[in-house]
């Protein structure tokens, strides 16, 4: 059996303990200088041999660490890796002495021109730093190595699986032994089991006339293992794979998934958090898909522009939410090595994730380059000797590009253009016969558009928050009327930290539809609003509910971001107006949202409105029954100092978001108070970010990092509203 362990504790960095994940240089929140992580940096940790390894192969796998990393035991090299996002092992077998051991990882944050996505300007940063687990794993001399779950014919009555398992086998023995596969559903119930004799490096089972079996979809994602066995002279090694049965499959008529037409509607990430970068662990991952599938309501999100952690993939595979992941790589094309080192990256991609079902595109080219035929040829090649399951896609903005891949996979920015000159109006998106330049149709996607034509940040004017949303609105209704567009893509969810060339001079894109805490700004819920009423009802009215926020003043035309069937505003003592979506507008989206204009006032009212400022009131309505509220205060003034952490415990090694908030006397933030608080945390956990933080608008947050079992006591203060304390049970163990 392989065992396997975390070997992220007790390692020096900088003369001081460190745990993994770990960042090299921690970063202000805006600001900073980029260089400062760019040098190599040195990790070190003294371990003991363990009797139980005698015999054994021992490995140890780092699951990232950015950006080129060499690997010394007791002083000789023993690995090197120059990719900062796929994972690499090191093998202690040989170079391990009785005792202490002494392990250094060396790694150089500079962007070595010689590593994708290296060469050229990025608009993100690449935190240095190991900054995935690592973990020590050993295993009989012959052990199973890659395992690759396949599910042909996945619609039949009767279903297949094929088990492809490769041996490791570092020493040379003879290839011998019995291979066994075991079927279980989630519950561990054991479906179907077969066994072969070892047929050389790699051994195909199949288990056939599979009935009973639940599709992996994004409502239901029904997950099942497999564990392979492998019985041979030098011992035994058993892995498990989750996986799932699903069909993906982009067509020129859309997407299909399990056969099912689904327009996918998706947001862009990237991996990064305030502070400390990549390195935050599982928890972190974990409530990212979270935010995306339960928050904003997406059914897609891009890994853009990298593979992410298998934390984040794991449980898109366990909540249903589908994936575009892509290669390392950003608009620069190096030399001929470069293009074999990202050839290489979609082997370990693929190698890597092919098991997780909610993964339906491999995007096989460097983000926004320019065509270059060979070398695509060769990264769309590769892609399919090692999947034949999945489609490729590639990421462009240039039209007309060279379709090398199975699916044309285009950021389409053209929404924003009428402002830069030219003749053509307002326009979402482009049909797809235009972008290809191609006379039929093609299995087509818009994988990003807004971002930089409109950076919104959180706080920005009431006007520009309705714009940015009317934008996401239109491109989002484009892609549903378009039959032949499977989905879009919005860049993105997050705001993210990047190099001066990018951004608005603080190194932040503000480009997310919530901003670096996750915090949603107005744009978020122009997704949210699409789920159906029965996941979740969303009503986020476009407004911070001021009379001279707007240029002139007032709040009309207010956009009330809804799934309800119609929509009553009650400002003061008027009548109420009840309100029905805008399907003129928008004939193509799931929910419309509802668009109060002056129109839904009589010439009497509009004398009214305006001349005193009231407080109002918006009631959504679902089949004729109120079903959400939101009040608000002429008068708003700072009443209570929310401090919300995501949950009320946290597992060993785990971290956790805690949201501080200030809320008027009907509860809603106030989005222009930028006083500062200070955080103190008492008990076993580390605080990531300054004790004393400014509001932006109206809100920050911090994550905590647990150190150990306890009690853990957040007490917040602001100037005017006192301390507010949160007590957080820190279990000690994983969550
Ligand atoms: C795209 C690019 C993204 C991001 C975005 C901003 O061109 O692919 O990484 O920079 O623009 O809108």
């Amino acid at each position: 059996m392989p065992q396997t362990t975390l070997f992220n504790d007790n390692w020096q960095f900088d003369g001081a303990p460190v745990r993994l994940p770990h960042n090299a240089v921690d970063l202000p929140y805006s600001y900073f200088d980029e260089n400062s992580y760019q040098r190599p940096f040195t990790y070190e940790k003294t371990f003991a041999n363990h009797p139980d390894w005698a015999g054994r192969e021992v490995c140890l796998r780092f699951d990232g660490a950015m950006a080129n990393a060499k690997v010394y035991l007791n002083g000789a090299e023993i690995a090197a890796h120059a990719d900062g996002y796929t994972p690499f092992e090191a093998r202690l077998t040989g170079a391990l002495k009785a005792g202490e051991n002494s392990l250094k990882v060396v790694i150089d944050g500079a962007e070595n021109p010689a590593i994708p996505p290296f060469g050229g300007a990025i608009d993100y940063l690449t935190y240095a730093g190991i900054y995935r687990d690592v973990w020590i794993e050993t295993r009989p001399a012959l052990a199973l190595g890659l395992i690759k779950v396949e599910t042909p014919d996945v619609l039949a009555q009767t279903k297949t699986v094929a088990v492809t398992a490769q041996l490791r086998n570092p020493q040379g023995l003879a290839l011998a032994g019995k291979l066994t596969a075991i079927l279980r559903d989630a519950k561990g119930q054991e479906i179907a089991q077969t066994s072969a004799p070892v047929a050389g490096a790699a051994t195909t089972l199949r288990l056939d006339g599979l009935k009973g079996i639940a599709l992996w979809d994004i409502d239901a994602p029904h997950l099942y293992t497999i564990e392979v066995l492998l019985d041979a002279p030098s011992g035994a090694d058993s892995v498990t794979t989750t996986f799932g049965f699903r069909a993906a499959e982009f067509t020129p008529d859309g997407f299909l998934l399990n056969g099912r037409p689904l327009k996918l509607r998706g947001l862009n990430r990237h991996q990064s958090f305030p502070y400390v970068g990549y390195a935050l662990g599982k928890s972190a991952q974990e409530r990212d898909a979270e935010i995306l599938k339960h928050e904003l309501h997406v059914n897609l999100v891009r890994t853009s522009h990298y593979p992410q952690s298998k934390w984040f993939l794991d449980h898109c595979d366990r909540i249903g939410l589908l994936v575009f992941e892509e290669i390392p790589g950003w608009q620069h094309i190096g030399d001929r090595a470069w293009q074999a080192a990202s050839v290489e990256n979609v082997r370990a991609m693929i190698t890597r994730d092919w098991n997780h079902p909610s993964i339906i595109i491999w995007g096989v080219r460097i983000n926004e380059s320019q065509d270059n035929h060979d070398f695509y040829t060769a990264t769309n090649a590769m892609a399919r000797s090692l999947d034949t399951t999945r489609q490729t896609g590639g990421v462009r903005y240039i039209t007309g590009s060279e379709l090398l891949e199975d699916v044309y996979t285009m950021n389409d920015f053209i929404m924003g253009e009428f402002e830069h000159g030219g003749n053509r109006p307002r326009t979402a998106l482009r049909p797809q016969q235009e972008v290809t330049g191609l006379k039929r149709n093609v299995p087509y996607i818009v994988t990003e558009y807004n971002g930089h034509m409109y950076p919104t940040k959180m706080g920005d004017q009431e006007q520009r928050q309705a714009e940015h949303v009317t934008r996401h609105l239109e491109v989002l209704d484009a892609a549903y009327g378009d039959p032949n567009v499977s989905g879009c893509i919005g860049w993105c969810a997050f705001d993210y930290n990047t190099h001066k060339d990018f951004g608005s001079g603080d190194r932040i894109c503000h480009h997310g539809v919530m901003d670096m805490f996750r915090e949603p700004k107005f744009a978020a819920y122009a997704y949210a609003s699409q789920c159906a009423p029965d996941e979740a009802i969303v009503m986020e009215p476009v407004t911070y509910y001021a009379r001279g926020e707007r240029n002139i003043g007032g709040i009309l035309p207010l956009i009330v971001l809804t799934n309800c069937d119609e929509v009553e505003l009650q400002y003061g003592n008027n009548a109420p107006k009840r309100v029905q979506p805008d399907r003129a507008k928008y004939p193509n989206l799931p929910h419309a949202p509802v668009v109060i204009t002056k129109d839904n006032f009589s010439a009497a009212e509009l004398g009214q409105w305006g001349m005193k400022w009231e407080s109002g009131q918006i009631t959504g309505y679902l089949n004729g029954k109120a079903v959400a509220t939101r009040r608000f205060a002429c008068d708003p003034l700072p009443t209570t100092l929310q401090v919300a952490p995501d949950a009320l415990n946290i597992g060993a090694d785990d971290s956790l978001r805690v949201m501080i908030r200030v809320l008027d006397q009907v509860g809603n933030k106030l989005p222009f108070m930028t006083d500062s608080v200070d955080i103190s945390v008492t008990g076993p956990a580390q605080r990531l970010g300054p004790q004393q933080v400014p509001l932006r608008a109206g809100a920050t947050g911090f994550w905590l990092q647990a150190t150990g079992a306890g009690d853990i006591t957040v007490r917040v203060s602001h100037p005017r509203l006192g301390t507010a304390t949160v007590q957080i049970a820190a279990k000690g163990t994983s969550a």
